[in-house]
C-alpha cells in the first residue's frame, strides 16, 4: 500500500515523493521499499523537506549499499565525515569563496553532463544531494534521461553502438574543463576504465546510454570518430524532451540513478549567492576493465 504522495514531475523520469521525514524514518523498511521502487521506475526522485544531518544522509545512503569514500575535491578542507561530499561555494569558515578559488575550479567540472564516478570500475549507482542553502536565483541541477534517449535513438545509431565500449577517466573530463589537479605530482595519473556504451539494469532489464564528460575514447575507434560518436550520443541524450531542471528549495533531497541519468549544474549561477549541498554516492555495479591501474580510485 502506498504511504507516500507521488507527484510525477516528468513522466517516467522524475517523481516527487511527499509524506516522509527521513530524519525520523531513516530506517523504516516500508517507506524505504517505496522509495526504492520509485527509483527503479524513475531516474530521479525528489524528496522535499528533508533536513538531514551528515550522519542521517550517510545512514540513508548506506541503506542502498556501500557508499563512495574515496578522494574528493583535493583543494577542500573537509568538514563533513568520510562518505559525505560538500558541494558548495563556501569555505571551511562558512564564508563565500570567489569562483576563481581552487575548490571551485574542481567543482566546475559539474558544469558538464556527467555520470558520477564513471571513471571508476564500478561507477556510481545512486547519488543523493541534500540542499542546505540555495540561491534565490538560478543554481539549478539539470538531469537527462538516457534510458528514454536510447529508446528513441535512430535505429542506425543503436545498431552502431551495440557492443561498443568507451574509456572513462578523469583525464578526459579534466581535458574538457582545463582543470589541473594541484596535487597531481604526488599521485599516479588518473586511471581509465572501459564500460559498455549501453548499460542494462539487472533488476528491471531497462537499458540506457552510459556516457558523459568522463567518457573520452571508444575502444576500437580512432580519436576523431570516437569524439564524433560521443558528441552525437550526448546531444541525442540531452534533447530538451529528455531533460528535467531541478530548482532547489532548502531541505530538498534529490536522488538519481547514475546508470540511467546524466546530470550537470546549470549555467545560471550567481557567484555572490550562497549554494551549499551535501552529497552521498552509492557504489555502482558496473564491471569496468582497468586500462591504467590506479589503486587510489
Ligand atoms: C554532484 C553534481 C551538480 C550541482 O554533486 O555530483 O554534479 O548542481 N552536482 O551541484
Ligand atoms: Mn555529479
Amino acid at each position: 500500500m502506498q504511504k507516500l504522495t507521488h507527484n510525477v514531475l516528468h513522466p517516467g523520469f522524475v517523481v516527487e515523493l511527499r509524506g516522509v521525514d527521513l530524519a525520523r524514518h531513516t530506517l523504516d523498511p516500508d517507506r524505504f521499499a517505496e522509495i526504492v521502487t520509485a527509483m527503479d521506475e524513475f531516474g530521479v526522485v525528489v524528496l522535499p523537506g528533508q533536513n538531514l544531518t551528515d550522519q542521517q544522509l550517510l545512514a540513508f545512503g548506506e541503506r542502498f549499499g556501500p557508499v563512495y569514500k574515496g578522494p574528493g575535491n583535493p583543494a577542500r578542507k573537509k568538514t563533513a565525515p568520510p562518505g559525505v561530499a560538500e558541494i558548495s561555494n563556501l569555505g571551511p569558515d562558512g564564508e563565500l569563496v570567489p569562483p576563481a578559488h581552487e575548490t571551485q575550479k574542481f567543482s566546475d567540472g559539474n558544469r558538464f553532463w556527467h555520470s558520477d564516478l564513471s571513471f571508476t570500475a564500478g561507477g556510481a549507482a545512486h547519488s543523493m544531494l541534500c540542499a542546505l542553502e540555495v540561491p534565490a536565483y538560478g543554481g539549478e541541477t539539470e538531469f537527462a534521461d538516457t534510458a528514454r534517449a536510447l529508446e528513441t535513438l535512430p535505429a542506425a545509431i543503436r545498431d552502431k553502438i551495440a557492443g561498443l565500449k568507451a574509456l572513462h577517466s578523469l583525464r578526459f573530463s579534466r581535458a574538457k574543463t582545463g582543470y589541473v589537479d594541484p596535487f597531481q605530482d604526488k599521485r599516479q595519473k588518473p586511471a581509465a576504465f572501459s564500460h559498455p556504451l549501453v548499460y542494462t539494469n539487472a533488476k528491471t532489464g531497462r537499458r540506457s546510454l552510459y556516457i558523459g564528460s568522463h567518457a573520452g575514447q571508444i575502444e576500437g575507434l580512432d580519436e576523431e570518430s570516437s569524439t564524433v560518436l560521443l558528441d552525437e550520443l550526448l546531444s541525442e541524450a540531452t534533447q530538451v524532451e529528455n531533460q528535467y531542471s531541478h530548482r532547489w528549495a532548502v531541505g530538498d533531497l534529490v536522488i538519481w540513478d547514475n546508470r540511467r541519468v546524466l546530470h550537470r549544474r546549470g549555467d545560471r549561477v550567481d557567484p555572490m549567492e550562497r549554494r551549499s549541498m551535501r552529497r552521498v554516492t552509492v557504489l555502482g555495479d558496473l564491471t569496468g576493465v582497468a586500462v591504467d591501474e590506479n589503486p587510489a580510485l
